[in-house]
């Protein structure tokens, strides 16, 4: 990090992917706010997930990373939150049990309001609007009027976040998440498919085991890793307007964090090493994720590497594949050996979403839950041709019983896509084919 960096040096440098504020001086007044409010998380605690990210990189734990695409204002609800979580806790159990691998769990959630696109204005029913650019900046609706960018959204994201983050560690710390609650994450609408059912006997065998310590003696009501989980949360910073007004300086070290969340991550369009995004997490000391699409050069990951971990801190940095099933046996492994060459120690994870999105005929993004396998199995096999550890799983997913991805669970047909379809944004897994990737994900760290 440069000696001179400071929350806002971002912006002396070339940014992209930024709204186009009607009114710059709402704006300032919204950020202004936003620098007063308290934090959403703890420098303390961004220490911690780096600290077990650490055990990641070091080949001891596995990072799953899952959520929305793009959180939404409409649909806020104390269920669905509950709801996303019993599937990254089931998701969690079949990985730890089946694998016998400590699971790292982050939501893409708390805060996950914003969205880069490829283009700046979209054609709905031959009329030209502002792309929809996530609920902290616009609506999703189809007229002018909504897809206006509004700084007072920059607010509402923080107050839902709040809520959000209040509402998961309520969950994750006060009795939701005992593992004596197992049988109960799995829901009424997956409990009858055979991932559902499979479930079940894990959970049953899970119950056995604890009955079997009881038995031996050992007083499992001590033991808080069996009452409690650590969740931690991420997003994309993308609009660092709004990631800059919450980074403050930790009163015990002195150092800045990105109060926001846990973890941070870069995507795919705003990784140039030479602009505003890099720059901004150079300068924070949170777990921070940048992704690799099929366009990443072995120099580029080796350069964002030195520039976003020069001290080499195990969990620092987790590298995020995103390349599609179609690329990532031929465009990974290059990159893969390149970084483990250069030596600083990195997470690797595998996003199996964004790499395989299309359009079916009618119009809906979608992707294929066997392609999205595929990715995985291909990243497992790179991973281990080049000798480092396959870290983690990245991907979209929702508890709702959503027909948004194709394949899976209960085979989700494309005349189906319409029957629930409610992503704001990309296509995410049910929770029938969240759970069906987690044994698939289990069977791969099995073997
Ligand atoms: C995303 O994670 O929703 C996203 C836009 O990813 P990427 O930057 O990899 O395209
Ligand atoms: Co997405």
């Amino acid at each position: 990090m440069a000696q001179t960096w400071t929350p806002s040096s971002w912006r002396d440098l070339p940014v992209v992917q930024q709204p186009v504020w009607p009114d710059p001086a709402a704006v300032q007044l919204a950020e202004k706010h936003l620098a007063s409010v308290p934090p959403l998380v703890f420098a303390g605690e961004a220490r911690q997930l780096t600290t077990a990210l650490g055990e990641v990189a070091a080949g001891r734990a596995f990072l799953l990373q899952a959520g929305d695409c793009a959180e939404s204002f409409s649909d806020f609800s104390a269920d669905s939150i509950r709801d996303k979580l019993k599937v990254i806790l089931q998701m969690a159990v079949v990985l730890t049990y089946s694998s016998g691998v400590p699971v790292v769990k982050v939501g893409r959630i708390a805060g996950q309001f914003a969205k880069p696109r490829s283009s700046d204005t979209e054609v709905v029913a031959g009329l030209e609007l502002p792309s929809f650019r996530g609920h902290s900046v616009n609506d999703d609706l189809p007229t002018a009027e909504a897809r206006t960018p509004d700084p007072q959204r920059l607010v509402q994201a923080y107050h839902q976040a709040a809520a959000t983050l209040n509402l998961l560690r309520a969950f994750t710390k006060g009795g939701f998440a005992d593992l004596s609650r197992v049988h109960t994450w799995n829901q009424q609408f997956v409990t009858a498919s055979p991932q559902g059912r499979r479930y079940d006997r894990l959970a049953g065998e899970i119950d056995r085991a604890m009955t079997f310590m009881r038995a031996c003696g050992i007083d499992l009501d001590r033991e808080a890793g069996l009452h409690q989980v650590d969740f931690f949360t991420s997003h994309e910073a993308l609009l660092l307007g709004y990631e800059e007004a919450l980074t403050r300086r930790d009163s015990l070290t002195g150092e800045w964090y990105d109060c926001s969340a846990h973890m941070l991550w870069i995507g795919e369009r705003t990784r140039q090493i030479d602009h505003a995004h890099v720059a901004f997490l150079d300068g924070v000391r949170n777990p921070v994720g940048v992704k690799l699409g099929p366009q990443a050069t072995p120099e580029a990951a080796v350069e964002l590497a030195r520039r976003l971990n020069p001290e080499r801190i195990p969990g620092r940095l987790t590298f995020i594949s995103r390349m599609g099933a179609g690329q990532v046996r031929h465009v990974l492994p290059g990159v893969v050996q390149a970084v483990a060459d250069e030596g600083t120690p990195v997470v690797w994870a595998c996003d199996p979403m964004h790499g395989n999105t299309f359009s079916a005929a009618n119009g809906r993004k979608t992707r294929r839950f066997e392609v999205v396998v595929d990715e995985v199995a291909g990243f497992f096999e790179v991973c281990r041709a080049a000798g480092v550890w396959p870290g983690g799983l990245h991907c979209e997913l929702t508890g709702d019983d959503v027909t948004e991805c194709l394949g899976g669970g209960e085979d989700v047909l494309e005349a189906q896509l319409d029957v629930n379809y409610t992503s704001a944004c990309d296509p995410r897994l049910n929770a029938r084919q969240s759970l069906d990737l987690a044994f698939r994900i289990a069977e791969l760290l099995r073997t």
